[in-house]
């Protein structure tokens, strides 16, 4: 058992056997459920985990407790992640009160047929909650990243219990870059919701933290400003690093062929920083990812019956989902004999935010020619300085 701080003891779990979480975030590392208890002359557990661990968390409540039995159960966010062993823990302390938003009780309702009514306590905005020493304060966090969370401040521990907030990829038991996951994690399961992220945040800069418990990845303690920062930027769609990303996907190896003599010319013309991504065989997340990140985006594809080969597509629906904005924005396409990529690559960049897109685009017709290459390196002029 980790002891996170003075009363405050870690009992969540990893989860190695997950194939794709949420369905379709590959998890190289696992990924970890975070649960915390605090002890007190009350006991609250802060949140549940996965389904198919909810036995291991109880015997990580008991071993906890030393056996105490827990008062509350706080559930900051419904998602069956946190959730699904909500009715495992309610059914194992039949004293135990379950807290939560009027948004958590309507999805209990529609998860287990139950708000626990006689066992409840709705909790708003500024709501507090004595433990006997410590007091916490619930801060609601609607969209971080369902509408119904809540955040919760324990002041007299400086410990800020941030929900999906703060989370990354990856089990507890495996070492890995923070930036990296949190950042595929961010922009895969919030980037939405940037406006919801920055009003926590403007909320969260009120309170003294020493400490984030997030329910996924590592408990922060140190250096928080950096992490605070990047969500800053992450939230505002600003760019966090300058580079130029080019995403593509080819059929035969011609467009590939463009992608690299572009990616080439941009570092002969002295681009700081290119990223190449195939759509088709790279991970699509951290193609997100690596948009969100840099300023510059290179969008290359074939034209396929008409219009953008799926790969593509595939990939700017997911940047229209997460809401990408505020980017400067290139075309590279392809086709035999009627290109058409562009035009409809544009169709659906057009539906973005603050989109400011390129003077040279990059037309090829089966393969390189003068023509194409004196395009490509038009294009990389324009990209290589990051203007
Ligand atoms: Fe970790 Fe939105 O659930």
């Amino acid at each position: 058992m980790r002891q996170i701080a003075d009363g405050i003891i870690y009992v969540g779990v990893n989860d190695h056997e997950l194939d794709l979480f949420e369905g379709q975030y590959i998890v190289p590392n696992g990924m970890a459920y975070n649960s915390y208890v605090i002890v007190d002359e009350k006991i609250a557990v802060m949140d549940g985990v996965d389904g198919n661990f909810g036995d291991e968390w109880i015997a990580n409540v008991q071993e906890a407790l030393d056996g105490r039995t827990p008062d509350y159960l706080i559930v900051q966010h419904m998602e069956p992640d946190h959730s699904a062993s909500i009715t495992v823990f309610m059914d194992k302390y039949p004293e135990a009160v379950i807290v939560g938003s009027v948004g958590a009780f309507n999805m209990m309702q529609n998860y287990f047929g139950t708000k626990f009514e006689g066992r409840n306590m709705v909790v708003k905005e500024g709501a507090t909650l004595s433990l006997g020493s410590k007091e916490l304060t619930f801060i609601a966090a609607p969209n971080v990243h369902w509408p119904e969370v809540i955040f919760t401040y324990d002041a007299a521990d400086k410990v800020l219990f941030s929900a999906d907030a703060f989370g990354k990829f990856g089990a507890l038991d495996v070492e890995e870059d923070w930036d990296c996951e949190a950042r595929r994690y961010y922009f895969g399961i919030v980037g939405k919701f940037g406006a919801p992220v920055q009003k926590v945040l403007a909320k969260a800069a009120k309170l003294d933290i020493k400490t984030i418990c997030p329910l996924h990845g590592p408990i922060l303690t140190e250096n928080l400003e950096h992490y605070i920062g990047q969500y800053q930027t992450w939230s505002a769609y600003e760019v966090e690093t300058p580079g130029v990303v080019i995403a593509y996907s080819s059929v035969y190896g011609h467009t590939k062929a463009a992608v690299e003599l572009l990616a080439q010319k941009l570092e002969e013309k002295g681009c700081p920083r290119v990223v190449v991504t195939d759509l088709a065989r790279d991970d699509q997340a951290e193609a997100v990812e690596d948009a969100f990140r840099h300023g510059h985006l290179v969008l290359a594809t074939t034209t396929y019956c008409g219009g953008v080969f799926p790969a593509m597509d595939q990939f700017i629906h997911h940047l229209l989902d997460h809401a990408f904005q505020n980017r400067k924005v290139a075309f590279m396409e392809n086709g035999s004999w009627m290109p058409a990529a562009t035009k409809g690559m544009r169709a659906l960049m057009d539906k973005c935010a603050n989109i400011t897109y390129a003077q040279n685009n990059v037309t090829v017709k089966g393969s390189l020619n003068d023509d194409s290459r004196a395009q490509i390196d038009a294009l990389a002029e324009e990209f290589a300085t990051l203007d």
